[in-house]
């Protein structure tokens, strides 16, 4: 197996394409058959790439064999968001009846899906504590059919132990889902340790640079050909040029994550020490109290983005960033430019703020993406911004 760096420099054409170095850009919705014969083959060839695009196509097509590879799976399927993927696996795995269990934190649209769209269908969510194996353990029963984590998870950086998730979804024959998109493949492969399908926001790392949505689901080619045809019908297709913009964004994958995890690093050390922040959320740091399963499960960093807690509150958080001169105040992660947000407000906003504060999200707590800037300039918009002199 070749090592990432080199992974990302290589993608898989379809036979009969261009021998264009960087990928050919396929902006088209439908193709020419060449004959009857050939459409009849095209149209019942599930994921053909050359019949319609919402099926498959050579761009889209360029950009999954490449995130494929880079999570260690068969097959990946391109979806037009992160939500999308998401809402795909989930909505094309369940049936009425079916028990689901879930994280008590997780990016909010997955928390919606889980607490507003699933029951709607029938469909029973346990949401449990993803810090504490044995909860997982204790909520899995014999309907259980899936078991969705996110870890880290967004905001708070906590971690979910997949391989004890492994382990419960094996003894009682349920499937298991994890949002891999803070981890990134780089740092972390949940289908080497067993999880069977992996989703990404590929708007965030996998892209880099804050100008493309996407999402991915990738697995096993079984499940994934199987999602293939409820994905066809929910239509939350990925975009060629979209695709192409991600094939760009990948190809520095590696470098970007690796500088990103060291910037994080430097910046959660740095503010775990200040006297204005009361707590620092970084899976990196000795004192994470998860920071032992960091270290096993996150053999390739601990990722680009953290989050702190002002301790002067929400109000103190909003001066905090008001300051900053370098992190636009922005949603998302991930990309080129730092950025900052309140995700009290976020979270609240969509969710309402009982829900955001059942997710541990405290009023004072700043959630930071790191860019590519170089991490003296951010130590030194952080010091300033936090009244140093
Ligand atoms: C962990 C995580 N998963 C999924 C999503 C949804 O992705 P998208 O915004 O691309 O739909 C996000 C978005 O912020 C996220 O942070």
């Amino acid at each position: 197996m070749k090592r990432v760096d080199t992974l990302l420099t290589r993608t898989e054409r379809g036979p009969g394409s261009p021998s264009d170095i960087a990928p050919v850009l396929h902006q088209t919705a439908t193709f020419r058959a060449v004959d009857d014969a050939s459409f009849i083959e095209m149209a019942s060839t599930p994921r053909h790439s050359g019949y319609y695009t919402r099926d498959g196509n050579p761009t889209v097509a360029e950009a999954e064999g490449l995130i494929a590879a880079l999570e260690g799976a068969e097959s990946c399927l391109l979806t037009a968001s992160g939500m999308g993927a998401m809402s795909t696996a989930v909505l094309g795995l369940v049936r009425q009846g079916d028990h689901v269990v879930a994280q008590r934190s997780h990016y909010m649209g997955t928390t919606q899906l889980m607490s507003e769209v699933l029951p709607r269908f029938g469909v029973e969510v346990t949401v449990v504590d993803q810090t504490d194996s044995q909860a997982i353990a204790g909520a899995a029963t014999s309907k259980t059919r899936l078991i969705v984590v996110e870890t880290p998870a967004n905001p708070l950086l906590t971690l979910t132990d997949l391989a004890n998730v492994v382990e419960v979804a094996k003894r009682h024959n349920a499937l298991t889902l994890c949002d891999n998109t803070i981890g990134t493949p780089i740092n972390q492969q949940p289908i080497r340790i067993g999880i069977d399908l992996v989703m990404h926001s590929a708007t965030k790392f996998l892209g880099g640079h804050h100008d493309l949505m996407a999402g991915c689901i990738v697995g096993s080619r079984k499940l994934i050909d199987q999602l293939w045809r409820e994905h066809t019908v929910f239509g939350s297709v990925a975009d060629p040029f979209a695709a192409w913009l991600l094939l760009r964004g990948l190809r520095t994958l590696a470098l970007r994550v690796q500088r990103q995890n060291e910037t994080a690093l430097q910046l959660a050390r740095f503010l775990e020490k200040h006297p204005s922040i009361s707590r620092v959320h970084y899976p990196g740091l000795a004192s994470h109290p998860q920071h032992a399963l960091a270290c096993r499960q996150m053999a390739g960093g601990f990722g680009g983005l953290l989050s702190f807690e002002l301790a002067g509150g929400f109000a103190a958080g909003n001066r905090f960033i008001n300051s900053l001169q370098l992190p636009a105040r922005a949603v998302s992660f991930g990309g080129f430019e730092s950025l900052a947000t309140q995700p009290a407000a976020m979270w609240s906003g969509t969710i309402g703020d009982a829900a955001a504060a059942a997710a541990g999200i405290a009023p004072g707590l700043v959630r930071f993406a790191v860019g590519l800037e170089h991490p003296d300039d951010l130590l030194e918009d952080l010091g300033r911004s936090l009244g140093d002199s």
